[in-house]
């Protein structure tokens, strides 16, 4: 056992101040009252809000994040952009940037763009000193950490002659598996950390570092390579689970076997587990299609074709449940929605984040919209800019009102959204949304009044006494007389 100690850290970089360095760090200032822990980002904006006096305007949105970042900020925690500073002083530096797939160039569509890791690796090599031990955080290509290795070896001195103090590194790999909405809960409480390396002694400093709040069992030390490939293998698994089950909704809803309880009966198999098996209009959020999309690079790559169409399939089978949901609706009204009021429940690609990435809600907007409806949306912490961003800007103020091109609003007020509207689709299970009193709201709504349900939320009871007919992901219809 190394004698080395954590108390040699004093200082910890990390680069990258998103939905993952944000709240990773945030928990590891918490944890480790004597670190200090410098979050940086090239995003000036984003440091501002983190620096925000006003705790709703912090730019990621993860109960209880606010509360730990009042505590912390300013003792040991400190969110900047001076990159070089924090760089030259720390012990340790996380790599968490966005690795996002590539979009032109070889492996364009498939491939994740690494443009932002090699930046970082060169931003350390660059202003690091003495010893260094730089952690990849972010999802990446296994192999990813020799590319790091080849571009700080250009900045390596073991040389110690008069003036040219040394400068060292090592890298390990230590993925992140939080998700959000339970971020949070999920650096505090993790069901197991990743620590891949070759140096045993950066390896012994950050699983003490760790220990600080995860008990010693649930630090797993692996090879480099085998952490990097376990983090795209543990989000394929997930993804490939999520359209196992919503290839199964569809064939409930044609045979009139009701998914939740199917969902039950094979969860209870204590082999295959009961978690991940809510059906849905498909799974959004930043990483599970651009990690499938990386691993199926890979295979490819290592000529494993077979292998590369089984995880693509996973992908096709959350387009086709995307798409599926959409064209139902449209079909529901006999293939014309134009004009036609719809509310979107939720925009966010799950609840308890403010995060859209990938989010079901954009292609089932976009579809709507371009069969001429009108969309009114809304989530309790989406934005109408972000909205904007992804749909484009919202037309109904410069429509008139003989226009039969589709548009969209935003609101805040579910009672104004569903004042004369034809149908209400769930989108996200936002928590509000279960207590939403349907007795009143079908008062509002124009007849026939229609809601699609696509997290399965809604029980045939809470729509007793209106005049609503339902559809449920997984169960089908349920019609009025
Ligand atoms: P993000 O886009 O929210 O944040 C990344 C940040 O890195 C951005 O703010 C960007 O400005 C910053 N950045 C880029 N280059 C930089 C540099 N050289 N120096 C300093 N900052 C720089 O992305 P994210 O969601 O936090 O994801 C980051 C990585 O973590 C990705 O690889 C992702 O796959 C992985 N991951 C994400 C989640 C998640 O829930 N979002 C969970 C686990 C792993
Ligand atoms: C996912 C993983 O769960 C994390 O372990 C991982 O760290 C992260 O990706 C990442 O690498 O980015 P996240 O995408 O934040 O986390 O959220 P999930 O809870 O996994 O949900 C992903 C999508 O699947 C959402 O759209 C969600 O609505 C959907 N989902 C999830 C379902 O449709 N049904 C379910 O039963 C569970």
């Amino acid at each position: 056992m190394s004698k080395i100690s954590d108390d040699k850290i004093k200082n910890i970089c990390c680069l990258g101040a998103g939905y993952v360095g944000g709240p990773t760090m945030v928990v590891l200032a918490d944890r480790c009252p004597k670190i200090n822990v410098f979050v940086t980002d090239i995003n000036e904006k984003k440091i501002a809000e983190w620096n925000s006096k006003d705790y709703n305007n912090l730019p990621v949105y993860e109960p209880d994040l606010d509360r730990l970042v009042k505590k912390n900020r300013g003792k040991n925690l400190f969110f900047t952009t001076n990159i070089k500073k924090a760089v030259e002083n720390a012990d340790i530096v996380f790599i968490s940037v966005n690795t996002p797939t590539k979009t032109k160039g070889l492996g364009a569509g498939y491939a994740s763009d690494l443009k932002w890791v090699e930046s970082s690796a060169r931003l350390v090599g660059e202003f690091a000193q003495g010893h260094t031990i730089i952690v990849e955080k972010s999802t990446v290509p296994v192999r990813t950490a020799e590319l790091i290795k080849k571009i700080i070896k250009n900045f390596t001195r073991t040389n110690t002659k008069v003036n040219i103090k040394p400068k060292t590194f090592s890298v390990l790999s230590s993925p992140e598996f939080l998700a959000e909405g339970t971020a949070i809960k999920d650096l505090e409480k993790p069901d197991r950390v990743l620590i891949g390396g070759e140096d045993k002694d950066s390896l012994h400093i950050l699983s003490l570092i760790y220990q600080n709040w995860i008990p010693k069992e649930k630090i797993f030390l692996t090879n480099l390579w085998s952490s990097e490939l376990s983090k795209l293998t543990s989000n394929a698994f997930l993804a490939q689970r999520l359209s196992s089950i919503n290839a199964i909704s569809a064939l409930c809803e044609k045979s009139g076997a009701d998914v939740n309880e199917v969902s039950k009966a094979i969860g209870a198999d204590t082999r295959i587990g009961s978690k991940f098996l809510n059906a849905g209009p498909g799974f959004g959020g930043s990483c599970f299609q651009k990690d499938l999309l990386n691993l199926v690079y890979l295979c490819r790559f290592y000529n494993i074709d077979e292998a590369a169409n089984y995880w693509e399939k996973v992908i096709e089978l959350n387009e086709w449940q995307k798409d599926r949901i959409s064209k139902l609706i449209i079909n529901v009204f006999f293939g014309t929605i134009t004009s036609k009021k719809i509310v979107l429940l939720g925009f966010s690609f799950k609840p308890n984040t403010n995060d859209v990435r990938e989010s079901p809600a954009i292609s089932i907007a976009l579809e709507l919209i371009e069969n001429g409806a009108n969309l009114v949306i809304h989530d309790p912490k989406v934005t109408e800019n972000q909205i904007t961003e992804n749909i484009g800007p919202n037309k109904r103020n410069s429509l008139n009102c003989e226009s039969t091109d589709g548009s969209w609003s935003f609101t805040r007020n579910i009672e104004e959204a569903f004042t004369n509207a034809d149908a209400g689709v769930i989108i996200t299970e936002w928590e509000d949304y279960y207590k939403l009193d349907w007795l009143k709201i079908s008062n509002f709504m124009r007849k026939p009044s229609w809601i699609f349900d696509s997290r399965g939320t809604i029980s045939e009871n809470d729509l007793n006494g209106t005049e609503i007919n339902l559809w449920k992901v997984g169960k089908g219809f349920s019609l009025k007389k």
